[in-house]
């Protein structure tokens, strides 16, 4: 009997990765994943999260055990075709792209979901309407701020309405407001689209506050999967990031990381 398969839940097991030569994940195995999830991926620097979210984008020369999204065997799939599937917004953007905002996520809607103008053009309107940027629509990539940058290429990784959205630190440039509108409408999108975002973060008050799932990866492993709540502890912090930390409640009931300092090497 096949194993029985939730609509849209992503599969990956045994994901190896070397580049190099430097073996930079060794089998590693994600739990199931399902849609209508945000998942959080955590980890310090250097530990493998962009590297993990390419290998699933195609991006990277990669083996997999498994990799299936539902029913669909994406491993056989190159990044064009998974691309259909699965949008990757890597952590920096290209600078350098002298094209409007509005010109550069119509060529990538026709070149990805091949539609004509007349129909990409109200989904890029939308898309920058909701990330808070129709003011944006006429204005050069390569003369926007970093934020500007950022949030662009949210609208263009949305604008593409794939069934899983990764995304590589989308909240580095972007100002507390921002930041919380993001989270906000990437977690309403995420519900309404039943989509799985997977989405690397460093600020673990945000990863409590709007994800449902957390994955902890050190040296290129997973240390530890589940609820933000239960798998965010002083003890996985210290053993993530070397860090003497507290999870207090806060006012509202909700639990809140409060770093003290480092632990003695
Ligand atoms: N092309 C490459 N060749 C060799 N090693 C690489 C290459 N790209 C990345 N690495 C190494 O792979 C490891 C994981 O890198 P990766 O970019 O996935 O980390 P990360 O968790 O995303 O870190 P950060 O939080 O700094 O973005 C690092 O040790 C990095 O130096
Ligand atoms: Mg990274």
């Amino acid at each position: 009997m096949t194993p029985h398969i939730a609509n849209g839940e992503l599969r990956a097991l045994e994901i190896t990765v070397r580049l190099n030569g430097r073996l930079i994940l060794d089998a590693l195995n994600l739990p199931p994943l399902g849609a209508g999830q945000m998942v959080a991926l955590l980890g310090p620097n250097g530990s493998g999260k962009s590297t993990l979210l390419k290998s699933l984008a195609g991006l990277v020369p990669a083996s997999f055990g498994a990799l299936s999204l539902g029913a669909s065997d994406l491993a056989p799939l190159r990044a064009s075709a998974r691309a259909g599937h699965i949008r990757y917004l890597p952590q920096s953007l290209p600078g350098d792209i002298h094209l409007t905002v509005t010109e550069s996520l119509l060529v990538a809607l026709r070149a990805g979901r091949a539609l004509n103008t007349q129909h990409a053009f109200p989904i890029v309107k939308t898309a920058l309407a909701e990330l808070g940027i129709s003011d944006l629509a006429n204005r050069y990539l390569d003369e926007l701020s970093g934020g500007q940058k950022q949030l662009v290429g949210l609208a263009q990784a949305l604008s593409h309405e794939p069934q899983v959205l990764l995304l590589d630190e989308p909240l580095a440039s972007l100002d507390l407001n921002h930041q919380h509108h993001v989270m906000q409408l990437l977690g309403r999108l995420t519900q309404e689209r039943r989509l799985l975002t997977l989405i690397v973060l460093h600020d673990l008050n945000s990863v409590l506050q709007y994800c449902g799932q957390a994955l902890l990866m050190r040296d290129g492993a997973l240390l530890a999967s589940g609820a933000p709540a239960k798998v965010i502890t002083a003890e996985s912090l210290a053993a993530m990031f070397g860090v003497r930390a507290r999870i207090e409640t806060c006012s509202l009931g909700r639990p809140y990381v409060l770093v003290d300092g480092l632990l003695p090497i």
